[in-house]
């Protein structure tokens, strides 16, 4: 499987050329991330959404630690951050070209590798037995947001030198945008509001990447498909669901997405007792429909806040793409 144009920063790791984010990215949401960077690393507040603003008040995740270290559960929802479930799922594009039918797409998101390190070993033992064609992961590579990154960029170095074939990355609410060039030297290209195809005797598919639209709101749907010609898949690497409607609206097949970590503290059943965004809760996990747009919202291979999971197992996914 060949890779057509692959999008990647020529900067060495660790040096940022804000000139080339801002062609990549468009200057105005360039500047828009970093004012936001700036405000989250001065004031180390929490950026979450709805009832997750308390965080600004109260330290949440130290609360949270404690009550279930009171209840006897806190290595319990450690040890179930580490159960990572396999999901396996067909989808149907009906224009899928037939090069690609039956191409494996391996989904990884959320891992926020400083969190609980120990983690990226599980993983990388896993995925040892899973055959894939092609890699995607939609952010938040990293827990703490404005302190140090070099545990989670150690761990995606690691975790990036054993995955298979083409690979491409999109950055999430939790990653600082001058962690791309680590990353990209690690061999992991960023869609930074851009797009990538993937080529097979002679046919395309499009990966279309766009940045985090859950807090940074640096989100641009339509530069990031523009190079897509009439009529050829599109797959939408996304961090968040939340702007599933402009998606539909502006033509991608197929939505991949993380973010919600599945409610990560569920109910027997796996209904999150509380979710980190905008969105209706038919999007927090699994697949979902938006008129022709499919969607699918990972749980999550990794864990936010505080390593405990409960009715909510860590997963990573394999989307198998099918023409009918
Ligand atoms: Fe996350």
């Amino acid at each position: 499987m060949g890779l057509v144009r692959r999008v990647s920063s020529q900067e060495a790791a660790g040096h940022t050329d804000y000139r080339l984010l801002s062609q990549r990215l468009g200057s105005d949401l360039l500047r828009k991330r970093i004012s936001a960077q700036a405000g989250i690393w001065a004031r180390k507040t929490h950026q979450g959404k709805g009832v997750f603003r308390i965080e600004r008040v109260i330290p949440v995740n130290a609360v949270l630690r404690s009550v279930l270290w009171l209840l006897c559960v806190e290595e319990l929802g450690r040890r179930n951050c580490l159960d990572i479930e396999l999901v396996e799922r067909d989808v149907v594009l009906p224009n899928l070209p037939e090069a690609f039918e039956g191409v494996r797409l391996l989904h990884l998101t959320d891992l926020h590798c400083d969190l609980q390190p120990e983690l990226i070993d599980v993983l990388i033992e896993l995925l040892g037995d899973i055959r894939y064609d092609a890699v995607v992961l939609t952010g938040d590579y990293h827990n703490r947001i404005g302190d140090d990154y070099d545990i989670s960029l150690d761990l995606m170095a690691r975790l990036i030198r054993t995955l298979q074939g083409p690979k491409f990355g999109v950055l999430g609410n939790h990653d600082f945008i001058e962690k791309v060039s680590f990353l990209e030297s690690a061999g992991l290209p960023m869609l930074l509001n851009e797009s990538a195809s993937l080529e097979r005797e002679g046919q395309r598919l499009w990966f279309c990447g766009i940045d985090d639209p859950s807090f940074f709101e640096a989100h641009d749907l339509r530069k990031a498909r523009e190079d897509v010609p009439e009529g050829e898949i599109s797959i939408l690497l996304s961090h968040s669901p939340e702007p599933y409607r402009e998606a539909a609206a502006a033509g991608y097949d197929l939505m991949l997405c993380g973010h919600t970590h599945g409610g990560q503290i569920c109910l027997p059943g796996g209904r999150a007792i509380l979710h980190n965004y905008s969105g209706p809760r038919w999007l927090v996990a699994g697949g979902w429909t938006q008129g022709r747009l499919q969607g699918y919202t990972s749980r999550g291979t990794g864990s936010c806040g505080v390593a405990a999971r409960y009715y909510c197992r860590p997963e990573i996914t394999v989307h198998t793409l099918r023409r009918a």
